[in-house]
Parts: C-alpha cells; structure tokens; sequence
C-alpha cells in the first residue's frame, strides 16, 4: 500500500466522500433487503363466495411472521456489517461475484437484526424502542419477537447456502465463510457474549454464579474487566469480524491475510462497542432512535461504569489506531476498498448514532 494515500491531504478530501459511499452503501444493502421475501408461498384455497373473506384471514395469519421480520430489517439500521462484508470481499476478489456477496451480506444483517429483537425482549434489555420506531415485541408481540428472531437467524443460513458457483474454490470459500459466521455468533461467540452481559448486569439470573465476585470488591474490578472483554469480544466483536473474514473467505485470501482482518475485526468491535457505550451515556433517542441512558440503570458492565468516560474514550482511540494500523497491511487489490475502511476506523470512533 503507498504511504501516500493515508496522506492528510487525500484523508481531508476522503472524508468529504466517506460519508456519501457510505450512504450510497447503505441504500445498496436496503435494496438488496427489500428483494428478500419471506411471505408464505402457499395459495390460500378461496371455496366460494361465503369463505372469501376467512380465507383473507387465513391469508394474514401467515404472513404476520414475514412482515415482523421485514418490520425488522428494513427501514433503519446502519447496515455496517453488510458494508464491511461487502468491502472486505470487493477488497480481495479477483473476479467478484454479485450474487454471492448479496447474498451474505444480507444474511449478515438478518443475524444482526435478529440479535437486535431478541436483545431488546422485556427479560433481556427491555428496549421499547429500535431503529427509530417501536421494537419489534412492542409491534407483535414477545412471543412473535422471539420467533421472528429465530426465523431471521435460519434464513440467514438459508441464503449463505443458496448460491451456484462453477468454481470448486468459491463453494470452499462459501463453507469455510458459512462455518465461521456459525462459530462466531454462537455458544462461544455473540450468544455467549450476550449471556455474560445478561448474567452480570441482572442480580436474580446471574446470582448463583457471581456471589463470590460480588462478595469481594478486590476481587471484582479486575475480574469485571476480564468478563467485560469476553462480553464485548462476544456480542459485538464477533460479528464484525466474522463479517470482514466472511468477505476475505469469499474472495479466497490466504490464512495469513485472514488472521490480519479477524484482528482488525477484533479491534474495530471493540471500537464499535466502546462508541454503543458511550453513546448511551451522552446522545438522546431523537439521535440514536433508540433509548439512551439506559446501560447505568440497567446495571451493566461497562468501560465507563468501571472506569468512567474519558478513559473509555482513551480505550477507544487505542482501538481504532491499532485498527488502522492493521488495516495499512492488508494487501488489497483494490485500493478504494482498503481506505474505505481506514475512515470506517475513524468514523466508528466518532460516529454520532
Ligand atoms: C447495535 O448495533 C448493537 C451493538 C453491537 C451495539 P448497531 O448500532 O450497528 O445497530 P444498527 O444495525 O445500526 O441498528
Ligand atoms: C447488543 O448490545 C449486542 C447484540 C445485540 C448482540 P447492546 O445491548 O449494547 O446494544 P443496544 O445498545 O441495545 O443497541
Ligand atoms: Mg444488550
Ligand atoms: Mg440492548
Ligand atoms: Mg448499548
């Protein structure tokens, strides 16, 4: 990579055009989202005049789970994952190949979105609000919250598995990519990540396990850090870096190149998640579309609860100067992809909702 190209000079003019590829990203994954259809593909039978309008109800009935699911997933949301996936892959790939790359990235964001539903649940979060309207629970209801969750969450795999390719190399590049999104977001990925943040922050679910940290304040700062960085590299770093390393798989990078982008993925959650933090302590919901304030009354463990917000902020810069220190390594073939994410490590510092 020249050294020339990280020159403040083209960061300046970069910056003016970061936000606009951003934005131009963004609608590019929102329409990849609005082709998805989960609606039932089954006719409704319609017998005679007298049961039309039943049938009608029938009709609804089912397609009360796609449209939770599409409430979910369109309209708002940054669409992050899905652009660094997209990124990642455009970075790398010899010969690109649309229809893959839409197809993960979209999987990328039902997972995140499932993860979104069930973390706003009344007995995990509790978040009434998402993406600038109302959860999905409050809309449908918690039991049809937890199922859209699971829906989402499978039709990801549906659609990463649903790709032709003539190339044996792609379909290699598709499992290895397909297995490690698996392993990141499961029980010793996101979920677990999302299980100790359940567990420290809620006295009843996580008391017969913490009762000996709580009972010895030495002891517990220096382990809350510890669980504090398995909780982040849990729920947040994983997914990210699975996105970046899903996207090096698909374009066929070597293990090397791949170790380089899950540190970078490592660096950028971390990064990412400090900024949630933060956040949540200093933005408003007309900001965020989402209710702010909430991590301190909800008890939860955080940088800022343990140490307060200017050394989270200190955490934070560390994060992203490694990142991009990383990133400067990264042999792409395709440079614009590679100082698109120098300024994604920027903006992921700075970034106002
Ligand atoms: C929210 O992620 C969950 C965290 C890991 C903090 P985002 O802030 O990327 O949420 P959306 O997808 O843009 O709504
Ligand atoms: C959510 O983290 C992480 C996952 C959903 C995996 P947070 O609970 O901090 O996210 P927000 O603040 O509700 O968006
Ligand atoms: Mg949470
Ligand atoms: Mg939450
Ligand atoms: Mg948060």
């Amino acid at each position: 990579m020249d050294k020339e190209s990280f020159s403040s000079e083209s960061v300046d003019l970069r910056r003016e055009n970061f936000k606009k590829l951003l934005e131009d990203e963004k609608n590019m994954i929102d329409k990849w989202l609005e082709e998805l259809d989960f609606s039932s593909d089954k006719p409704v039978f319609v017998l005679d005049e007298e049961h039309e309008d039943k049938s009608y109800e029938a009709e609804l009935i089912k397609d009360v789970l796609s449209d939770a699911m599409s409430y979910s997933y369109l309209s708002g949301g940054k669409k992050l994952r899905a652009i660094l996936l997209y990124e990642c892959y455009m970075m790398f790939a010899k010969r690109p190949h649309e229809e893959l790359v839409k197809k993960f990235a979209s999987a990328i964001e039902l997972i995140q979105t499932y993860s979104l539903v069930h973390d706003d649940l009344p007995e995990m979060d509790n978040d009434e609000y998402r993406r600038g309207k109302k959860s999905t629970h409050v809309e449908f209801g918690q039991a049809m919250a937890v199922l859209t969750g699971d829906a989402l969450l499978t039709e990801a795999f549906t659609l990463m598995s649903d790709i032709d390719s003539e190339d044996v190399n792609e379909y290699k590049g598709m499992l290895n990519a397909i297995n490690y999104v698996a392993k990141s977001i499961g029980a010793k990925g996101m979920v677990l990540g999302q299980a100790i943040d359940i567990l420290l922050s809620k006295e009843e679910e996580g008391k017969r396990h913490t009762e000996v940290l709580r009972s010895n304040e030495m002891f517990e700062l220096s382990l809350r850090e510890e669980l504090w960085e398995d909780l982040v590299v849990g729920k947040t770093c994983k997914l990210i870096e699975a996105s970046l390393v899903a996207g090096a798989m698909l374009a066929g990078v070597n293990n090397e190149v791949i170790e380089l982008v899950e540190e970078i993925g490592f660096y950028l959650g971390l990064a990412f998640q400090i900024r949630d933090d933060i956040l949540d302590e200093i933005s408003t919901f007309e900001e965020m579309g989402k209710e702010t304030g909430k991590d301190e009354d909800a008890n939860k463990v955080t940088l800022i609860s343990m140490y307060g917000i200017d050394r989270a902020e200190e955490v934070l810069s560390e994060c992203v100067d490694k990142a991009k220190a990383l990133i400067q390594m990264l042999p792409a073939r395709r440079e614009e992809s590679l100082l698109f994410l120098f300024d994604v490590a920027d903006y992921f510092a700075t970034r106002g909702k």
